[in-house]
Order: structure tokens, then C-alpha cells, then sequence
């Protein structure tokens, strides 16, 4: 059985109060919802005090390769398991877009967080550009073979994935199932081949403009196992609910 997961990315979003009120009401409101694995990308600024209260799992939006060193205003695995963060988001698109982070970069996150036995969520997703040139499925195993491939299947457990279709980000407009459906079991597909059978536990998650409206059946399908939700993760009752989607 493969984990069901849904994790909120705050994104730059949410003063240090809301955080608070957040969480107070997220506590409130999740109760029996054992079968589901809550995680929390929130910003760095907020993870100390919000993996201190035990409440859910917490995990940053960004980590550097490095242990330490002379990299002005990164922050470095050790240091976020020093503040109780568990886990990390790794080439999500808006890193790559604005911040230039290359397949060759994102790698060496991966490798670090597997070094260091860390747990990470690895995003990937085609531009609408792509899609429409029908070469979505490609592009989607060039990323995956340029950081995730390579890896000993010993790291597995450490591996989550997200599909996050870029024109689908904070757009309003999700994939639809087909869409969602041939990915999926696309990447399910080269996660088996590359690792056998253990290629079979990995999650892999959807995101993009995911609501309570379109999660039920988007969560329906056969190899999503869960969601990394922006937008609609900003309000724990809102996000709480997605919770309630998964069958
Ligand atoms: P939205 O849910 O706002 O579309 O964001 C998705 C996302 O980028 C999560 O990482």
C-alpha cells in the first residue's frame, strides 16, 4: 500500500500570525484522519515553531546542497533537521523558472538529501508549450533521468513525487483526469522499470490549482496518491477537506 499524501505548499505566502492561526485551526479540524499523511512546506522563517507543535509534519521549500559554507542566505539540510523539519521540496518549477535552478543543480539536491537520509518531494511537469508540441511525456522523463533515475533503489523510501503540470499552477485550470491519468501511470511505468518492484511504493502526488471541487476525482485516480496543493492549502479548513476527498 502506497502512502496517501497531502502537503501544503505555502509558498511566500502567510504573515508569522496567520501561520499560528493556521495551525491552531488545522489542529481543531483533522482529527481521525489517520490514513492521511499531512505535510506542511512552509516558509524556513516558520519551521522551527511549527514542527515544534507536533501537529503535522513539516518541511521546507528549498535546501542546498552543501553541509555548510559560504553560501549567503541558503540553508542547508542539518540545519533544517536542527529545527525539526523532516523533509524538502525539490525542483519545483517556480525554483527553476525564477531562480535558474538547472536538472544538473536539482540533482545534487537529491543526491545530498539521500546522503543524508532526508526525505523529499521531487517535482516535475511540462510548460503548456510542451504540451501543446505532444512532447509532454518526454520532457517529463528527461527530468526524471536527469536526478532520479540514477538513484540506489535503497533511497526509495526517501522519494516522493509530484506532477505538477506548469500551466496548471495558480491558474485555476487543472488537468484533467485523462491528462492526469497517462502521466501518472507514465511515470509509475519508468519508476518500475528503473527499480522493480520497489519503483511500485513510490507516491506520486498531482498538483496544480487542486479545490475541494476537483480533488475527489482527481484523487480517484488510479496511480495518485495524494496532492501538493498551493492555493487552496492557504486555509486549514480548505485544506482539511481535501483530506476528506481521497476515498
Ligand atoms: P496551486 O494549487 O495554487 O495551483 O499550486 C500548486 C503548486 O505549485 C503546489 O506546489
Amino acid at each position: 500500500m502506497r502512502k496517501k499524501i497531502l502537503a501544503a505548499n505555502w509558498k511566500m505566502n502567510l504573515s508569522y500570525a496567520d501561520a499560528q492561526a493556521w495551525l491552531t485551526e488545522f489542529k481543531s479540524g483533522n482529527g481521525g484522519m489517520h490514513e492521511v499523511e499531512f505535510r506542511l512546506y512552509a516558509p524556513t522563517l516558520y519551521l522551527h515553531d511549527l514542527a515544534k507543535s507536533e501537529v503535522l509534519s513539516v518541511g521546507a521549500q528549498n535546501v542546498h546542497p552543501s553541509v555548510s559554507g559560504a553560501f549567503t542566505g541558503e540553508v542547508s539540510i542539518p540545519q533544517l533537521t536542527s529545527v525539526g523539519a523532516s523533509s524538502v521540496l525539490i525542483g519545483h518549477s517556480e525554483r527553476r523558472l525564477y531562480f535558474h535552478e538547472t536538472n544538473a543543480f536539482l540533482k545534487d539536491k537529491v543526491n545530498a538529501c539521500c546522503q543524508q537520509d532526508f526525505s523529499f518531494i521531487f517535482c516535475c511537469g511540462e510548460s503548456l508549450e510542451t504540451r501543446q508540441s505532444g512532447e509532454h511525456l518526454d520532457f517529463i522523463k528527461g527530468q526524471l533521468e536527469a536526478a532520479i533515475l540514477h538513484l540506489d533503489k535503497a533511497y526509495l523510501p526517501l522519494l516522493t513525487i509530484a506532477y505538477e503540470p506548469i500551466w496548471a499552477i495558480g491558474t485555476g485550470q487543472t488537468a484533467d483526469t485523462t491528462q492526469i491519468n497517462e502521466v501518472h501511470a507514465y511515470i509509475r511505468q519508468l519508476l518500475e522499470k528503473q527499480f522493480g518492484e520497489e519503483g511500485s511504493h513510490v507516491s506520486i502526488l498531482y498538483g496544480g490549482s487542486v479545490t475541494a471541487l476537483n480533488a475527489q476525482s482527481i484523487f480517484a485516480c488510479q496511480d495518485v496518491d495524494g496532492g501538493l496543493i498551493g492555493g487552496a492549502s492557504l486555509n486549514a479548513h480548505t485544506f482539511i477537506e481535501l483530506a476528506h476527498c481521497f476515498k
